[in-house]
């Protein structure tokens, strides 16, 4: 074996870990739906298409009522705005997403082409894909706050307001160090500046008002670094808006500076298929 094969081989080994864990977590499929101008759907096939939808969806938990116990689980979102760094976004404005969550991304994938099958000829589907994974700057102090204080999963009714927000990080970001990039997380006035309390120093703030859960892409899907989600009851609708603007202040919060966001869908959480179509 030539040195450049070996260092290959090396190279492969170093890697695969991080390629093992990427697939261990729970897969979220996120399907955005934008209708086609003059391709509404036809009256008479909207029955069997909510039909076959239906009977697909039915292998997932309904989590509008996440008391199910399934881990494959579904949400129905409609849209109530869809912004871009804090505007309207006024074309290409999906009105729908499905969230789809299975061990298999297979089975998350199945449920995508499903929909681009029934439902492709109506609208134009975007289908972003990621995976929970292990923390990676989080110590076990600060674990156990966010396990205390994190707020239990309330149903539809009761948290009727998600949103799914996309988000990437620059190659600077990439380029730092771990230890490096685990500073901006904490206070860390010392080496940042005075004012700045950090990433969790922001979301403790708000951390018992907001259901979120994080996914990250990063080896599955270009299209972003991370997916985020969120949900809340309308009372907390002002606080969300505060704990987003807090973490985009670069001051307190300088993680930002190496943030490029996307576009967010605040969404309605909706209870089946007939309240979407
Ligand atoms: C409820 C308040 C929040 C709390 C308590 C919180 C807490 C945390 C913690 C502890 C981490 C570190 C995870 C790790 O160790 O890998 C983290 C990461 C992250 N959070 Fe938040 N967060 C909150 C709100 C938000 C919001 C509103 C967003 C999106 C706008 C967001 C986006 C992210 C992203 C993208 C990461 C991954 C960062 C990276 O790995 O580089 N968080 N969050």
């Amino acid at each position: 074996m030539n040195k450049i094969k070996l260092l290959l081989v090396i190279l492969s080994l170093l890697v695969w870990p991080a390629v093992v864990q990427a697939g261990s977590g729970l897969v979220g499929g996120f399907i955005y739906f934008t209708p086609k101008a003059g391709k509404e759907i036809p009256f008479k096939n909207r029955d069997t298409i909510l039909q076959t939808l239906t009977i697909k969806a039915s292998n997932f938990g309904n989590d509008f009522n996440p008391t199910h116990r399934k881990t494959d689980t579904i949400t129905y979102l409609k849209k109530k705005r869809y912004t871009l760094n804090g505007k309207p976004v006024n074309e290409k404005v999906p009105t729908i997403l499905i969230r789809v969550e299975s061990m298999e991304k297979d089975t998350v994938d199945g449920f995508y082409e499903t929909v681009k099958e029934v439902l492709g000829e109506y609208f134009d589907l975007e289908y972003r894909v990621a995976v929970t994974g292990p923390l990676n700057y989080t110590d076990a102090d600060i674990l156990a706050k966010l396990k205390e204080k994190a707020p239990r999963r309330y149903s539809g009714n009761d948290d009727p307001n998600a949103v799914v927000f996309p988000l990437s990080k620059s190659a600077e970001w990439w380029d730092m160090e771990t230890a490096r990039r685990k500073e901006y997380f904490n206070s860390n006035p010392a080496v940042f500046g005075e004012g700045h309390i950090g990433h969790n120093g922001v979301g403790f703030q708000y951390i018992e008002m907001i259901f979120r859960k994080l996914y990250h892409s990063r080896g599955l899907d270009p299209q972003q670094d991370f997916m985020t989600y969120f949900e809340y009851p309308d009372q907390f609708a002002e606080a969300f808006d505060k704990l987003l603007n807090g973490l985009r202040d670069v001051k307190s919060n300088p993680e930002w500076n190496y943030v490029k966001e996307g576009p967010i869908f605040w969404g309605q959480r909706v209870r089946s298929l007939d309240q979407l179509f």
